[in-house]
């Protein structure tokens, strides 16, 4: 990227140009031009299902400025025009406000409550030595080959084991769930899907929610499903089986996979965590988050006329939270560029959003990661890159989706 003048966030050729979010980019927008307006531009469609083209925005680039929005609900909307930088609109965006983000506050908090325990600190304690097993068995079984592809050998299994169990989703259908859930966040590549991802995970949902019915169980999805206090329809259902299997393992799969690459980009950093993985491996997870921000954006709708930042912003303006640049933000984060996973306030990073609508399976991915990670330090220490990973195309995840590596076999292999 030679020069800012004219640059649109939404242009599919910037993501892959710079290999993941534009840093150069926000910068210069966060220093010049905070609250940045970014015209839609008819050239860039995606084939996000239900989407009629791009959106024109305001781009928020300073991490107060993300904050504020996120927080405030009530006059920065995602239910108004949905939380994605395609437009939608219609019946399409009826469709979408079936989702849990994106569902007026008070019926998303009704729903927040009756799917939060899982995620809570003592269901997951009870669930981490299963979670444990399950990491040292995935990263055995690759540790005696020598060498595997890691994103979809090692970064993606458990995170699809983990939330098909936590969902009740049966094991013969896991992987169809998650190559559902790949295929939607995959909607600028150039790949094509034999089956629209999105009416086949409906179908699926529709019959797994049958299933609940005929046979409850203590899972999630029976639980949504069997409320007689939400009364969910069809469409919720269908919507909510989509959140999952989008943000469910997609999100921790890139993370687990930009853990490793980075690491080996900075031996240093490596060095030190192996010397103490346990004193280290939190704030290095934190690291890795900010630094990567695998969902780099949401969007949110102003309901009043109103100002962000100083800046003055009209009622139905759309507003683009750049999680990416606010966790670069030289406000917050001394020298944010330079990766540490020694930095003090590295947990204050946005990867997860903030406010009402924060990732609630931010615990639930720390968990995993950090299970995963002790694996692969362990088992397979001298891990390096065979050649240069792969990124998916997208103006939206920052997402490694091959990495090929080799290691020294573990013993037995
Ligand atoms: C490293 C891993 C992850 C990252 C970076 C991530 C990122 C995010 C972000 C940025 C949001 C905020 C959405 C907004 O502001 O509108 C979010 C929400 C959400 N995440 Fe995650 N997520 C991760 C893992 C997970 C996992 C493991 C699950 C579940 C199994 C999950 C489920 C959700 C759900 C259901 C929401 C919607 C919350 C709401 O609207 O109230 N996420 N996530």
């Amino acid at each position: 990227m030679s020069s800012f003048a004219d640059t649109n966030i939404l242009d599919p050729e910037i993501f892959p140009a710079e290999q993941g979010p534009p840093h150069r980019l926000f910068d210069h927008w966060r220093e010049n031009d905070p609250v940045h307006w970014n015209p839609a531009n008819p050239a860039y469609r995606s084939r996000m299902p239900d989407s009629s083209g791009a959106k024109s925005f305001w781009v928020l680039t300073r991490y107060k400025d993300v904050q504020d929005v996120s927080m405030n609900q009530e006059l920065f909307s995602s239910h108004e025009a949905g939380i994605v930088v395609w437009a939608i609109e219609g019946e399409a965006l009826e469709r979408q406000r079936a989702n849990f983000m994106m569902m007026k506050p008070a019926d998303h908090a009704a729903v927040k409550k009756v799917i939060m325990p899982p995620f809570m600190p003592k269901s997951l304690a009870a669930i981490s030595p299963e979670v444990d097993r399950m990491a040292a068995e995935i990263v055995g079984s690759a540790a005696r080959k020598g060498n595997c592809e890691f994103v979809s050998e090692v970064a993606a299994r458990l995170p699809i084991y983990t939330f098909c169990e936590l969902m009740g989703i049966p094991e013969h259908l896991r992987d169809q769930v998650a190559d559902y859930g790949n295929a939607l966040a995959d909607v600028e590549s150039r790949t094509e899907h034999s089956l629209d991802p999105m009416i086949g995970l409906f179908a699926l949902a529709q019959e797994l929610a049958e299933e609940k019915r005929r046979n409850p169980d203590d899972r999630l999805l029976s639980a949504m499903v069997n409320d007689t206090t939400l009364n969910l329809d069809p469409m919720q259902i269908n919507q909510f089986v989509l959140v999952f299997a989008m943000a469910g393992h997609e999100t921790t799969r890139s993370t687990a996979a930009h853990f490793i690459h980075l690491m080996l980009k900075h031996p240093d950093q490596y060095a030190l965590l192996r010397s103490d993985f346990d004193g280290h491996i939190e704030n290095a997870i934190d690291e890795v988050l900010r630094y990567t921000s695998t969902t780099t954006n949401f969007t949110r709708t102003a309901m009043e006329d109103t100002e962000i930042g100083g800046y003055p912003v009209k009622k139905g303006d759309n507003i683009y939270l750049s999680f990416a640049a606010a966790n670069r933000d030289p406000a917050v984060f001394e020298d944010p560029h330079r990766f540490d996973i020694t930095r003090a306030n590295a947990k204050r990073h946005l990867a997860f959003g903030t406010g009402p609508h924060v990732c609630i399976g931010a615990r639930l991915a720390k968990m995993q990661l950090r299970a995963l990670l002790k694996e692969v330090v362990t088992q397979m220490p001298d891990i390096r890159l065979a050649r240069e990973p792969e990124w998916l195309r997208s103006v939206w995840f920052n997402a490694i989706i091959r990495m090929p590596v080799t290691f020294t076999p573990a013993h037995g292999g």
